[in-house]
């Protein structure tokens, strides 16, 4: 049965592109595959935080996370700082890394990698493999977005294979069929992110309906009427589907056939998007803080279980024997 794992930054509140990208998926396989699903608040670091903010956040994720369906019976939820053994295997890998390969990372760029950044934004993606190889993973469910980073961790655990021994299961990366790019309703060049500039676009789990449904009846489509699905073409429309599409199982061409204009696919869109979204947030406010600390302690006491003995054997492959 294949170790899956999946992670979420803590730098914004989650939104609809890592519901369906990431989340659901975990959610929808937990009880047939042993998870593992973690707040990645080290990686929140990468950039300039506010620590209360990374704080609070973390807790915020975690809770929406258990409000989306994370079971926790099943599924190992843990917070990344709570278990050290990540931060031991990241410099591991580092010796096994590259610069120019770390460098090469779309995302280094996309945030203004430069001089002047945190030099852990440029090793974030040694990080990341850190946390998967800690866990023995075959599968990471993630968006697109992230496809690049399970390249490099595939790489750098190959590498450590072939140069040390068998000491990792290499894992791939597996995205939903449907929307594993969710765009930004206001601009649907780019991603729906929970650091976007502006919100107008960006669908947040924890919106009331009222926000729901006006930021998608606001959802830039593009001149026409014609209900019709192409991504190049018409990709407002065509996000909106994707959309439905991922919330609904059903396939985004067909759906198009089914509408007479933009208003009636929009009202349908905020509809499947409140029918969703509403009981998570209904279950996130019946949460405390305790409720979700106690989750979290005992997660990271699982997690470090099998994340210890991981990081001793890359110890050993590495000639780092003493005493541990
Ligand atoms: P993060 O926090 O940016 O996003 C969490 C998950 O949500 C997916 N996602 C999307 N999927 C579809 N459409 C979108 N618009 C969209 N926006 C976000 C992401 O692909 C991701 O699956 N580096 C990771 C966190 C991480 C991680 C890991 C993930 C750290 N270590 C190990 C998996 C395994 C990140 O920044 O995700």
């Amino acid at each position: 049965m294949s170790r899956r794992i999946s992670g979420f930054k803590p730098t914004g509140p989650l939104q609809l592109g890592n519901y369906v990208g990431a989340i659901r998926p975990v959610v929808r396989g937990q009880h047939e595959q042993p998870t593992v699903a973690f707040i990645a608040d080290l990686h929140a670091l990468t950039v300039q935080h506010d620590p209360a903010l990374v704080q609070a956040r973390s807790r915020e994720v975690a809770g929406l996370l258990l409000a989306a369906g994370i079971d926790p019976g099943t599924t190992v939820l843990y917070r990344q700082s709570d278990v050290a053994a990540h931060l031991e295997l990241h410099y591991l890998l580092e010796c096994v890394a590259s610069y120019g390969e770390a460098h090469r990372m779309i995302q280094f760029k996309e945030k203004g990698g430069g001089g002047g950044s945190r030099l852990s934004l440029l090793t974030y993606p040694v990080l990341m493999a850190a946390d998967i190889l800690l866990h023995d993973i075959e599968e990471v469910p993630v968006g697109h977005d992230q496809r690049q980073h399970v390249e490099l961790t595939r790489d750098l655990a190959e590498r450590f294979n072939e140069r040390y021994g068998p000491t990792f299961t290499v894992p791939r990366a597996v995205h939903p069929a449907v929307a594993a790019r969710i765009a930004d309703l206001a601009e649907p060049a780019r991603k729906m992110g929970k650091t976007n500039a502006s919100t107008a676009g960006v669908l947040f789990l924890l919106d009331p309906p009222d926000v729901l449904r006006r930021k998608v009846m606001r959802a830039v489509t593009d001149a026409g009427t014609e209900v019709v699905y192409d991504p190049d073409r018409h990709p407002g429309v065509a996000n909106l589907l994707d959309i439905l599409g991922a919330l609904s199982d059903r396939d985004p061409h067909v759906l198009a056939g089914g509408f007479d204009g933009y208003g009636q696919l929009k009202a349908t869109v905020a509809d499947a998007v409140i029918d969703t979204l509403e009981p998570i947030r209904r279950r996130y406010q019946a949460l405390t803080d305790e409720d979700i600390e106690s989750v979290l302690a005992e997660g990271a006491e699982r997690a470090a279980g099998h994340a210890d003995q991981t990081v001793r054997r890359a110890r050993t492959a590495l000639g780092l024997t003493g005493g541990r």
